[in-house]
């Protein structure tokens, strides 16, 4: 008979810890100039299922590209990590992990999978697909904020941890570097890190990745509006925002941001707060940054890990960096 699969949850984002956050981001977000969001918010159900539509679109490259390389790299990347824990930070429905998982059940090293994210249903559906997938894998969820809870990553095994997708670039250099100091002091010499970067382009290739024609990256931006009106008793109207996508060439970065069309004046209810939008002024919604090989190395460097290998899509369109704790 096979082992059975164990799914554990820590749950360090309860509801009112999410709904304490959110309130805070929106106090503070649309009071600024240029009035701003953070992108965490886009993934409730609705924003996690928009996403995986992104995916699939023809002008979205960057997870069929990271599939192709993890498909073509990952047993060597399981080799060089020797791991017998991975961790992924972000995890979303966790469909490129089972490369990973593959590769490492392959080597005979596999025992525990941590998939680590802030979207708590969306997460749990996915651990128990894999835990009927896996026998005898050990599932250990996280529901958190990878931009305060790394120190609560379990520190059972040897671990590979994994930030695919292209997600790091979601986060302005500052708190990329935060991040990633905050990565290494929650693991172990010989724990390592295996980064997922979209690089730099032609910057046509990007906006329309971020502009597709059927619309759903529009609506995925629009989603924000959604989460507010539902969770903060907003009354934004989500039809009256135009979806922007523009490459910002000094920072090497698209943003995406919501433009008003025509002013408006929205009340978030549960936040006692009115807020004026005058026409044509934009919500930053998302910054996504593209890197150079080197940069990101550099980056990894100055965090203290030693880049081992990267492994770049033969166009440049994307990279995979595996990076050790020093
Ligand atoms: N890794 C997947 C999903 C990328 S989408 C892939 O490569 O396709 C980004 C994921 O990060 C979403 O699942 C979202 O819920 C999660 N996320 C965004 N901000 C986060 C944060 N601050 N902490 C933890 N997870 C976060
Ligand atoms: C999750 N993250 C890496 C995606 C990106 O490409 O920055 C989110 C996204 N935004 C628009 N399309 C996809």
């Amino acid at each position: 008979m096979p082992a059975l699969s164990a799914i554990t949850v820590d749950v360090h984002l309860r509801d009112d810890d999410m709904r304490a956050a959110l309130e805070h981001d929106v106090r503070d977000g649309l009071c600024r100039r240029p009035k701003a969001i953070p992108p965490t918010w886009f993934y409730d159900e609705e924003g996690s299922r928009l996403f995986e539509e992104i995916t699939k679109l023809p002008e979205y490259y960057p997870t069929r590209t990271e599939r192709a390389l993890l498909e073509a790299h990952a047993v060597e990347i399981a080799s060089l990590a020797g791991a017998d824990t991975l961790v992924e930070l972000g995890a979303g429905s966790c469909e490129k992990t089972r490369i990973l998982l593959d590769a490492m059940k392959e080597l005979g090293t596999l025992r525990r999978y941590v998939p680590f994210d802030v979207s708590a249903e969306f997460l749990e559906d996915a651990a128990a697909s894999l835990a009927s997938e896996y026998d005898g894998l050990h599932i250990h969820a996280v529901i958190g904020d990878f931009l305060r809870h790394l120190d609560r990553i379990p520190t059972t095994g040897t671990r590979l941890v994994a930030f695919l997708g292209g997600t790091i670039g979601n986060l302005v250099p500052t708190q990329r570097a935060r991040f990633f100091q905050a990565l290494r002091a929650t693991l172990a010499p010989g724990d390592h890190a295996l980064v997922g970067a979209d690089l730099v382009k032609d910057p046509r290739r990007i906006v329309a990745a971020y502009d597709d024609s059927a619309g759903v990256t529009a609506e995925f931006n629009r989603n924000v509006l959604r989460v507010m009106n539902r969770s903060l008793d907003a009354n934004f109207v989500p039809e009256h925002f135009a979806h922007v996508a523009q490459w910002n060439e000094h920072a090497q970065w698209i943003e995406m941001r919501l433009r008003a069309i025509g002013s408006q004046r929205v009340h978030v209810e549960a936040l006692d707060m009115t807020v004026e939008f005058d026409a044509g002024e934009e919500l930053l919604t998302e910054i996504s940054a593209k890197f150079t090989p080197e940069g990101l190395a550099a980056e990894l460097d100055d965090a203290r890990f030693s880049v081992e290998n990267q492994w770049g899509a033969e166009d440049g369109e994307f990279l995979l960096t595996l990076a050790s704790r020093r």
